[in-house]
């Protein structure tokens, strides 16, 4: 072949149109996905794939619209509350979008069931310890990895289908780890996995989105989800069958948690109710909680049928789950306590096995730690870099693991919030990006 053939692609190499794998995602998950990613989501947007950029948030399409966020033609400009991007990288977005936008990632059936390439530690989004104290489970990239509690060892690498995993939930006998996620955009999923084997025991899919919030029932009987079509989901937790769905809430449901008998379960929205339905029908009870910001997390006390419900607007309040029938509506006496306002909008609330503390984070880069006798701050743990999207007791209470953007699980002392120690939870490959 005459060589020269060779020369017009050197040029078209030179001045090659940027890629959206390779020049726009990366640039998205630097600097926006703090923010928009499948645990935050703010203003419902979602940067970390193409489908799920594209689709956009609570304005619409969002290729269009970043052009203007970037340069501060639409305010406030993006990233929020960060210095703007480089003229040159607000170029090569530009440049993109004039190219036609295109997709030009891998295709996902390429990488189902091979093992996840990390060349820096994704965003975790859940941890959760085993029962027995021996074991943590770490959300990943298409996985859940599985350590021995002190980080030192990787048992299993539990690989399934959707790309993220938002919720992790053990059985109290440690024989289930109960996990949701999906793929953004595409499909919901609940996986239900055998943690000590590695293997994996069911799956089921729902809707056309990552689903959120997902719990097991203490008597490992049931698992409820929350869905971006703004219902709910409950499973059989042996078959993964689908027992029924409600649609009495009018927002995403981002949180779910059965009461100590497994009967009932509460819901908590964006449409700012915290709903406590039955859990045999699915029947509708009562709201918990006086309306104010939209509800993004709930955690239950061990023993006790007390809730504690974070929001959007930085509060999270302690509620009774139940409200005395005959209550009205704007009465709010099942209120405990509400708690001081966050650094950051809250995505997670953990309660301590021990039922003493329970902790709070979201975005911003600081854990604060209260006592649940008295809703006072007892401590808080720093040492992240961006938001906490994941929270963990161990089984006695002592420990708090956390993790979120940074892709670092941090373990501290649950009452003084001295770090104890810390690690990368999934095996990086070397090379640069
Ligand atoms: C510190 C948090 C934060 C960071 C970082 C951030 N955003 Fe946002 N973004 C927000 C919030 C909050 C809103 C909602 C703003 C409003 O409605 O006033 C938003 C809204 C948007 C919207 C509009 C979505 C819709 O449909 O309503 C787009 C597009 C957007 N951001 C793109 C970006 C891009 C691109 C980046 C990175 C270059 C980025 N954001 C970084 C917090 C952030």
């Amino acid at each position: 072949m005459n060589p020269r053939w060779l020369f017009p692609f050197a040029v078209v190499g030179l001045f090659a149109q940027p890629s959206f794998h390779r020049d726009v995602l990366p640039l998205l998950k630097k600097n926006c996905q703090g923010c928009h990613s499948p645990a935050m989501r703010s203003s419902d947007l979602d940067v970390t794939t193409f489908a799920a950029f594209a689709k956009g948030g609570k304005r619409g399409p969002a290729i269009p619209l970043t052009l203007k966020y970037l340069t501060g033609e639409t305010q406030p400009r993006m990233p929020l509350g960060q210095p703007s991007l480089a003229a040159a990288d607000i170029d090569l977005y530009k440049k993109w979008v004039e190219a036609g936008a295109k997709d030009d990632s891998p295709a996902e059936t390429s990488a189902v069931h091979t093992p996840t390439v990390y060349r820096q530690p994704p965003v975790l989004n859940a941890l959760r310890f085993s029962p027995d104290g021996n074991q943590i489970a770490v959300s990943g990239n298409r996985e859940i990895l599985i350590h021995s509690a002190d980080g030192n060892k990787l048992l299993h690498r539990l690989q399934g289908r959707a790309e993220r995993i938002l919720s992790l939930a053990y059985s109290s006998d440690g024989s289930l780890l109960v996990a949701g996620g999906g793929t953004p955009a595409q499909f919901g999923e609940v996986q239900i996995w055998d943690p000590r084997s590695g293997k994996a025991i069911n799956a089921a899919t729902l809707t056309n989105d990552t689903v959120f919030g997902a719990s097991l029932a203490p008597d490992s009987s049931r698992i409820a989800v929350g869905c971006a079509d703004n219902t709910v989901h409950v499973f059989d937790a042996k078959s993964a069958k689908e027992l029924y769905k409600i649609g009495n809430h009018e927002g995403w449901v981002l949180g779910t948690v059965f009461g100590s008998d497994s009967k009932r379960f509460v819901s908590v929205s964006r449409d700012r109710a915290a709903k406590l339905n039955d859990a045999a029908s699915g029947a509708f009870l009562e709201n918990v909680n006086l309306l104010r910001g939209e509800l993004t997390a709930v955690a239950r006390h061990p023993k006790k049928d007390i809730v504690a419900i974070g929001s959007e607007d930085r509060y999270a309040f302690v509620y009774k789950m139940d409200r005395p029938r005959n209550m009205k509506i704007a009465d709010d006496s099942t209120l405990i306590h509400k708690i001081d306002r966050q650094d950051g909008a809250i995505a997670t609330i953990d309660w301590s096995p021990d039922g003493e503390l329970f902790a709070i984070a979201g975005n911003s880069p600081t854990v604060n730690v209260y006592n649940a006798e008295t809703g006072k701050l007892t401590a808080s743990c720093k040492g992240h870099a961006g938001g906490i999207y994941a929270l963990a007791f161990t089984p006695d209470g002592k420990r708090l693991a956390t993790g979120g953007f940074d892709g670092k699980v941090r373990v501290y002392n649950a009452r003084t919030c001295e770090l104890q120690h810390g690690f990368i939870p999934v095996p990086l490959s070397g090379g640069t990006q």
